[in-house]
């Protein structure tokens, strides 16, 4: 995962691009801002900091973190000016010290986190939070046409995608697409947003555990 999104960083932005997508792309541009406002934010896996330039401006503070120096890059250009903090690292072990945040978005990472390892990111990711905290995962719903199709799938039932990158070369990628119930089943009060080519999902962490 992390070595193809570093060879796939200065074409990743291609993805924003596709023509069917705009008005859900708008439309989630749209949404995502009103939910972060006035919050401070931990954003994982950033990557080129698409989302975090819309969340970034209205938040008391973001700080994103990525495991690739190469998206890392381009998320820094793009975002120079913003009261933004990007830090390398993993998303299964967050360095953030002892900071706890008010909310945390992750967009299309839930999606390549294995199911054997689900439990242990939204572990981690909530130790990171404040009680009370909002946290809104991201992601793509299957389109045919859209999306890649997928080639496999193994015994915990992830599936693959085979994506080829600009220089030819072919990568076997963990792609997985939850269903509303899957989702659902992450927390407590949880909701999910759709968009024909995107869901979302939004709940806030306990005020006691
Ligand atoms: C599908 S991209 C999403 C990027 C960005 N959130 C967006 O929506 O445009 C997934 C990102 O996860 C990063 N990544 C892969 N493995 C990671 C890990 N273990 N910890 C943190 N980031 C990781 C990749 O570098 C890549 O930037």
């Amino acid at each position: 995962m992390k070595d193809y999104y570093a060879a796939r960083a200065a074409e990743y932005d291609q993805v924003y691009l596709k023509p069917e997508r705009q008005a859900d792309l708008r439309a989630v541009e749209q949404w995502l801002p009103t939910v972060f406002a006035g919050k401070t934010v931990l954003e994982v896996a950033c990557g080129t900091g698409y989302w975090t330039q819309f969340i970034a401006p209205v938040s008391a503070g973001l700080v994103g973190v990525d495991a690739s120096a190469e998206t890392l890059q381009i998320a820094r250009s793009r975002l120079s000016g913003l009261a933004v903090t990007l830090v390398a690292g993993d998303a299964y072990e967050l360095p953030i010290g002892e900071r706890r945040f008010q909310s945390a978005f992750a967009g299309f990472w839930w999606s390549h986190v294995p199911k054997s390892q689900q439990r242990r990111f939204l572990d981690g990711l909530h130790a990171a939070l404040q009680p009370g905290a909002t946290v809104v995962l991201l992601d793509n719903r299957y389109v045919e046409g859209s999306n890649i199709p997928l080639s496999e799938s193994d015994a915990e039932g992830n599936t693959y995608q085979r994506r080829t990158l600009a220089d030819g070369s072919v990568h076997r990628v963990l792609k997985n697409f939850p269903s509303r119930r899957e989702l659902l089943a992450i927390a407590p009060g949880a909701t999910v947003r759709e968009w024909p080519y995107y869901w979302a999902l939004t709940y806030q962490l306990p005020f006691s555990p």
